[in-house]
């Protein structure tokens, strides 16, 4: 029987250099969507999912991080004296269980590849998932759970995918296809960052992954790639090379790419549009900001 996936590696050692000066002091993770960090949103999908541990692989000035999964004494409390149930409710959200989060330090940011294998002691030999925060993604149904159906069937490593603007390929793992079976996309190849016109395909690989421990082990071979970095694209394609499976999956939802200003920002729209209590306001809000910048044009 294939085993379950229960342990996920959220990778947020990197520098968040695109949201200076405010990743100066603030972990790009803590940053908020309406009123829930980026990070939050990403546990929520892997609880989802049926992820039972949750690995973060940190770097210095990110204790934020860990201030925030800690329960708050005072802040309960208080919030129990002033009879704030809601509110206690949703704060309880944060909460981990004992034992359920673990914390360990990629020392320096020498790229994603090398934060997940700062994990390798806390996989041991079981497939994992790996969901970066940055990207948040709007679903009916969360896409790491949509990912863990179809790894049922396929086993072997699975990469979230999506379509791009060709002259977008650039910016991301793009995956060569053998071939295609609805959602499924079996892989043949995986290049990190090509050109376009040296990309295999347009379709890209996004913030989510599932993967078995061997990919672990081909990350010593691993040599820095694109961006002078050590690529986790590059030890999952290794798989391929060594004859085992890798697929893409075409999820189903919308991806905001929260790691760029333009990305984050309308994901603040969208995630502000879908909540009930804010829609009203704020669609006339927008609209009435639409309407002036046409007079204006
Ligand atoms: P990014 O490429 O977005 O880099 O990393 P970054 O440092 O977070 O942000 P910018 O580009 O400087 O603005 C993608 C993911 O990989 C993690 C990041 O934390 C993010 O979740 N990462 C990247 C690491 O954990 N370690 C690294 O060495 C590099």
């Amino acid at each position: 029987m294939r085993r379950k996936v229960t342990k996920a590696i959220f990778p947020v050692a990197g520098l968040g250099t695109r949201f200076l000066p405010a990743t100066k002091s603030i972990p790009k993770e803590i940053m908020t969507l309406v009123d829930r960090p980026l990070i939050q949103y990403a546990i929520d999908e892997a609880r989802a999912a049926g992820i039972k541990e949750f690995i973060f692989v940190t770097s210095r000035g990110k204790g934020a991080l860990e201030d925030y999964f800690d329960i708050n004494p005072v802040l309960e409390s208080a919030l129990e004296k002033a009879g704030k149930t809601a509110l206690l409710d949703i704060l309880k959200t944060t909460n981990m269980e004992s034992g359920a989060i673990a914390y360990i330090r990629q020392h320096k940011a020498l790229g994603l590849g090398h934060a997940v294998w700062c994990a390798r002691r806390l996989i041991a030999n079981e497939p994992f998932a790996v969901i970066l925060p940055d990207d948040v993604i709007e679903a009916e149904t969360p896409v790491l759970k949509q990912m863990v159906e179809a790894y049922a069937e396929t086993g072997g490593a699975m990469v979230a995918a999506m379509e791009v603007a060709r002259e977008k390929t650039s910016s991301y793992g793009v995956l060569d296809i053998a071939e295609e079976n609805g959602r499924l996309l079996k892989a043949k190849g995986m290049v990190e960052k090509p050109k376009p016109e040296d990309a295999p395909s347009n379709l890209a690989v996004i913030g989510r992954y599932i993967l078995p421990p061997q990919v672990l082990r081909n990350m010593p071979n691993v040599r820095k790639g694109a961006g002078g970095e050590i690529q986790l694209t590059d030890a999952i394609a290794a798989e391929i090379s060594h004859g085992r499976p890798v697929h893409g999956y075409r999820f189903e939802g919308r991806r905001f790419d929260c790691g760029s200003k333009a990305g984050f920002l309308q994901a603040t729209v969208a995630f502000g549009l879908a909540r009930e209590d804010l829609r009203d306001e704020f669609s006339a809000y927008l609209e009435q900001l639409a309407a002036r910048r046409h007079v204006a044009e």
